[in-house]
């Protein structure tokens, strides 16, 4: 056993190649990156991440502006509570999003859905449930529930008729998290189909706080599979987190990891929603261009790169149009950041806010780079063009070299392989 492809992950009826593509909020992981997860026999994810932007920019949908013009009158307002979404145009964009994405879906792989708990958008349980479900509905293969507790979220979905067929699963990053969530879930008589693990090394948004750096991916695992395997519960694990090479995964699938969870690879690829230009900024990152702040809103630490336009970047809050943090009452702790830099800067035509940012407008124009730890090795996975710029990779090449190389080795690809 010394290639990923030597190992299956087994999902009900399916056998997949054990390589699952990471969601990555707001349509980073395209549909396209996911497609071709699916196509090579893995499981890919898109994410419901911001999905009625997100059905705008793909499917030409005006959901964005017309939520902007019925609450224009509240822009200079603090009090985001009267800026809801409307709970019809939230299940029209997902069921677009998801529906089009697996009309499209060929091949033997799976296609899931990421969704946080932590865009609690100005009504948690209510947007949180027609999310799923129009998921399901449009046909989605599976839903994992990431960015939160989720303690209540299967309940929010027991009564669909997909609620059983459908494979579910959950992210977690401690022991304690996966216990509070199945003790709370027992209710619906329904474990999870699988369980991401995921450590201190993985992009997005971690589920540790600023020491981070204490905690280590395997030992996670082990406390994990040790306390599964003494309540007799088989639940297939997917760590994720800082794998980077297909012995990386190995290490984990020898040890009785049932797939693994990558995304910082794919950053990189031809088929993933990064602008060009930014996925020339994560190949050229060092170690030290990296950091974990604590600058996203949702109170969770966030790994970025240093020079991400959006760190420091005091813009007006956009709820009207977005909103997707505001909480149950109606707040963001990006409003009040902005609001003290206003007033300790009476007539600035702008201000900096450093402490913390506006994550939808940010995200949605791609100025926040999130990344995962390794990102400072992207270099090493390329050939360089004649101008000093780095080939992008197709979704394929990175795939089959997490599925096929060994001993470590990183295949670089061939001229005509690398995306043009
Ligand atoms: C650019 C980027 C964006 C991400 N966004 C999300 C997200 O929206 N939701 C989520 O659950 N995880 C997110 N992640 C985490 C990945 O899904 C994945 O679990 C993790 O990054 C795997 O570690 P790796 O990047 O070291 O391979 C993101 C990761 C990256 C690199």
């Amino acid at each position: 056993m010394n290639c990923v492809d030597d190992f299956r992950l087994r999902l009900g009826q399916h056998e997949l190649v054990p390589i699952v593509i990471g969601g990555m909020g707001v349509d980073i992981s395209t549909a396209e990156l996911a497609l071709e997860a699916a196509r090579l026999g893995g499981v890919g994810h898109i994410s419901d991440a911001m999905v009625p932007t997100v059905s705008d920019r793909r499917y030409k949908t005006h959901f964005v502006k017309e939520k902007l013009k019925q609450y224009k009158y509240n822009v200079a307002n603090d009090d985001k509570k009267d800026v809801q979404f409307d709970l019809a145009i939230l299940a029209e964009a997902t069921q677009l999003h998801v529906g089009r994405t697996m009309e499209a879906k060929r091949g033997s792989g799976l296609i899931f859905v990421n969704c946080m708990e932590k865009l609690t958008m100005n009504a948690p349980k209510e947007t949180l449930r027609v999310r799923m479900r129009a998921a399901l509905d449009a046909g989605i293969d599976g839903i994992t529930l990431a960015a939160g507790l989720h303690l209540g979220s299967f309940a929010l979905i027991e009564d669909h008729p997909r609620f059983r067929d459908a494979k579910l699963g959950i992210i977690v990053s401690s022991l304690r998290a996966l216990q509070l969530f199945l003790k709370k879930s027992a209710r619906t008589q329904r474990l999870p189909d699988y369980v991401v693990i995921e450590g201190p090394l993985a992009g997005g948004h971690l589920g540790f706080g600023m020491d981070w750096a204490q905690y280590d991916l395997h030992t996670i695992v082990a406390e994990i599979r040790a306390w599964l395997a003494a309540e007799q519960l088989d639940i297939p694990l997917i760590p994720a987190g800082g794998i980077f090479t297909g012995s990386d995964a190995v290490d984990f699938l020898a040890n009785g990891a049932a797939a693994v969870q990558v995304a910082t690879r794919f950053t990189v690829a031809k088929e993933c929603g990064l602008p060009d230009d930014v996925k020339q900024e994560y190949y050229k990152a060092s170690e030290e261009d990296i950091e974990v702040n604590g600058i996203s809103p949702t109170g969770y630490p966030m790994r970025m790169l240093k020079n991400s336009p959006a760190i420091g970047d005091g813009i007006r809050p956009n709820c009207e149009a977005y909103g997707y943090i505001l909480d149950a009452n109606g707040n963001c702790q990006y409003i009040q950041a902005y609001n003290r830099e206003v007033a300790a800067h009476p007539g600035a035509k702008k201000v900096k806010v450093w402490d913390k940012t506006c994550l939808c407008t940010q995200m949605r124009n791609f100025e926040l780079w999130t990344c995962g730890h390794y990102t400072y090795r992207l270099k090493d996975t390329t050939r360089r063009h004649a101008d000093g710029s780095y080939a992008l990779l197709t979704a394929a090449h990175i795939f089959d070299d997490y599925r096929f190389s060994k001993d470590n080795a990183i295949a670089l690809p061939v001229v005509a392989e690398a995306a043009p």
